[in-house]
């Protein structure tokens, strides 16, 4: 194929064939077609966007770039859940084990940060030792002796996804609704699933900014999941401010630890209780019970092991990644929280280097922000409103300024909110 002409084809515009997408994904993938050309046709999809043929045409090509996993007969329902990515959002390393309590399957395919949210894998690999990146025969054999794996795209289970993901993070092609359908369905589909369920994210620290967008995505998503025989489901959920009060990798281990053991912040634990019972057997009661008597907590521990981290320092991950600066910002003014905007912790994280900005970039799993309050929580003058755990002085810095417009209080007799500056202490 002519790739110029390809990549010419979408920006002016027009639909692409099956055949060429193909190729293009078969040659993106063995590394005869270059990742600039790619880039340039991820933006040109970006602005162009896709069919839901088109879509479904590379959600295809995605998913056959490496193996599906294939499982006995008479083993449990596979069942998993994705995120379409948010701020603070560590549901995928409570609700997977959690899942697990059950009989059921859940070999969850994940991803690294992407854009200015957090990626499941980045966060998992700040516990020492763990490892992501298991064959689809030790993924077999894992999930026979736990029921959970979790585990990221490889050179065998969607290589296409790998490659595109690491360049879409770092070439501003990341809130396409055709890139993440494919992206998401390709891991999930790879996964040979009867159940999914996705948590759809709008607001300013998701990719789709409305809940029209986040309502058009979730459609299309679930649209490749019936045609390819997976029961499929969503949810569409607010990201206006992060999720529970911690964001940040080995940050987000400790809160999720934490969850794991019953004392999780309420809007982390509603959400992993909402999403894991629209694909579990049992209730919610029972569900609630796991998290709260030590079950999903020790088939975490189990899960950690299974993969070769050092389950011994879960519960001090922050000893292992200590940040150098860790310092407090206080209220300006007393007053209920009315904004803590998620899209400006999003940014303040990358600016803090738990994200990438190249490809090749190392994240830093110690830094990001912690005791991060909950809007409509009244405040006083003085109160801490998060903590920041930063590398260097000048990435402190700048993550403050990012977040100079974060924070808005509203006078308690309900007046106009005023814009509050966060004071360090
Ligand atoms: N999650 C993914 O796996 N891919 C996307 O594109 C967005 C969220």
């Amino acid at each position: 194929m002519h790739v110029p002409s390809f990549i010419e084809r979408k920006r002016n515009g027009h639909a692409l064939t099956e055949e060429d997408i193909a190729a293009f994904i078969a040659g993106f993938t063995e590394g005869s077609i270059p990742d600039y050309q790619a880039s340039a046709w991820a933006m040109a999809v970006f602005f162009r966007g896709m069919t839901p043929a088109e879509t479904r045409f590379l959600t295809r090509a995605m998913l056959r770039s490496g193996q599906t996993l294939a499982y006995p007969a008479d083993t449990p329902p596979k069942v998993d859940k994705h995120s379409t990515g948010g701020i603070g959002d560590k549901v995928s390393l409570v609700l997977a084990p959690l899942l697990a309590c059950d009989t059921l399957w859940v070999p969850m395919i994940s991803g690294r940060g992407l854009g200015i949210t957090g990626g499941t894998l980045d966060k998992l690999e700040s516990i020492p030792g763990f490892n992501t990146a298991l064959s689809p025969e030790q993924t077999l054999r894992q999930l026979e002796k736990l029921g959970v794996v979790m585990i990221g795209q490889s050179a065998e289970i969607c290589p296409a996804d790998k490659k595109l993901y690491a360049l879409r993070d770092v070439t501003g092609t990341v809130p396409s609704q055709a890139l993440i359908v494919a992206s998401i369905m390709s891991k999930k589909l790879a996964e040979n699933l009867n159940r999914l369920v996705l948590d759809v994210k709008f607001g300013s620290g998701a990719f789709m900014p409305t809940r029209a967008e986040a309502e058009s995505l979730a459609a299309a998503l679930e649209q490749v999941g019936r045609e390819m025989g997976v029961q499929t489901c969503h949810r569409i959920t607010p990201m206006n401010e992060p999720l529970g009060h911690s964001a940040g990798n080995a940050l987000e281990v400790a809160e999720a630890v934490a969850t794991l053991q019953g004392g999780g912040p309420a809007d982390l634990v509603t959400l992993t209780l909402d999403l894991a019972e629209s694909v579990s057997d049992v209730p919610r009661s029972q569900l609630a019970a796991w998290l709260n008597d030590g079950t999903a907590w020790r088939k975490f521990v189990a899960l950690v092991e299974a993969q070769q981290g050092n389950a011994r320092v879960l519960e001090s991950i922050l000893s292992v990644h200590p940040a150098p600066i860790v310092e407090e910002f206080t209220a300006s003014d007393s007053g209920i929280l009315a904004r803590m905007d998620a899209g400006c912790f999003g940014r303040a994280c990358i600016a803090l280097g738990a994200g990438r900005a190249k490809a090749a970039d190392q994240v830093d799993a110690a830094v990001g922000f912690s005791q991060i309050r909950k809007v409509g929580q009244a405040v006083h003058r003085g109160d801490c409103l998060f903590r920041i755990h930063a590398r260097t002085e000048a990435q402190r810095d700048e993550a403050i300024a990012i977040l100079r417009d974060a924070v808005e209080i509203a006078p308690a007799s309900g007046g106009a909110p005023a814009r509050t500056e966060a004071r360090e202490t």
